[in-house]
């Protein structure tokens, strides 16, 4: 690994991805930094969520580097740059469905200490009931940070759509991330759902001060919480700005032509 002397957070640059004949992405730069929310928006298809495949380590780039906390990890691997402070949520919910919210929670808070000592991890060395108390209090704190409690010995396939998202951020967020990418996470949810969830982000990264990447279809809640907002088309950069930019933009209007529900509303 370089040190670079770059900035603090999360840089990505230059990015290339070719799948066969197709270009997903083509020189695309995306930067998150701590105590923000950044938006990532483009139509389906724009290269979106390869391009969190690539700043994680699941899709290797073609071209370009990946930087966290200015130490170039583009060579390093999905787990290490976990260990490093970066999380992410998927597309489509990943949750332990026959667990409880809380054991859902409690088991990513766990995964935490996997890399340590394997006695530690068992509990039978003496850090094992610290291990397990720091566990259940990282759990405790989320779940109330999520509003969580009343749904807590529910098993996670049960509960509403709306719920398991939040199971799902604060999942993410039991592994302690200081960038953390969310990719579509308020898909499911309705409007009522979807502006408590945007609060409730933004109330994370004001009193957590971690940074948060978000891919996200609805415009109104992008608009409202994500400044910077970055925005693909085709696999191309198209522009970076604040909502004002943004919405004011010729270039993203026309990207989004044809898209009425969402064109309406940039
Ligand atoms: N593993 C892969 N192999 C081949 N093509 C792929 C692969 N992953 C993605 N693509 C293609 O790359 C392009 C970008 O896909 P990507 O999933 O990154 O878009 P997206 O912006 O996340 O879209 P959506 O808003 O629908 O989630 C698409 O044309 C997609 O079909
Ligand atoms: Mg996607």
């Amino acid at each position: 690994m370089e040190m670079s002397g770059g900035m603090d957070g999360l840089v990505a640059a230059g990015i290339v991805v070719r799948f066969g004949g197709l270009i997903a992405l083509d020189g695309v730069r995306v930067e998150a930094a701590p105590g923000h929310i950044t938006g990532l928006i483009g139509p389906n298809g724009a290269g979106k969520t390869t391009m969190f495949n690539v700043i994680c380590g699941f899709q290797a780039a073609d071209e370009g580097t990946v930087e966290l906390n200015g130490v170039d990890v583009t060579k390093e691997s999905p787990a290490r740059r976990a260990r490093m402070g970066l999380g992410r949520t998927f597309q489509r919910m990943e949750l332990f469905r026959s667990l409880t919210v809380r054991e859902n929670v409690a088991l990513a808070a766990e995964s935490t200490h996997v890399g340590d000592d394997p006695l530690t991890q068992l509990g039978i060395a003496k850090g094992g009931r610290h291990v397990k108390a720091q566990v259940n209090e990282i759990t405790a704190d989320l779940l109330d940070a999520a509003g969580l409690h009343p749904v807590a010995d529910k098993l996670a396939g049960e509960v509403s759509t709306g719920q398991g998202r939040l199971v799902e951020l604060a999942r993410a967020l039991a592994r302690r991330p200081r960038i953390l990418l969310l990719d579509e996470p308020s898909s499911g949810l309705d409007v009522k759902e979807s502006e408590a969830f945007g609060e409730l982000l933004v109330q994370l990264v004001n009193e957590r001060g971690l940074g948060i990447l978000m891919i996200e279809h609805d415009m109104s809640l992008v608009l409202k919480i994500c400044d910077p907002i970055h925005v693909l088309d085709f696999g191309k950069p198209l522009m970076v700005g604040s909502p004002a930019e943004v919405r004011a933009s010729d270039v993203v209007r026309d990207a989004y032509l044809g898209k009425a529900d969402i064109a309406e509303r940039v």
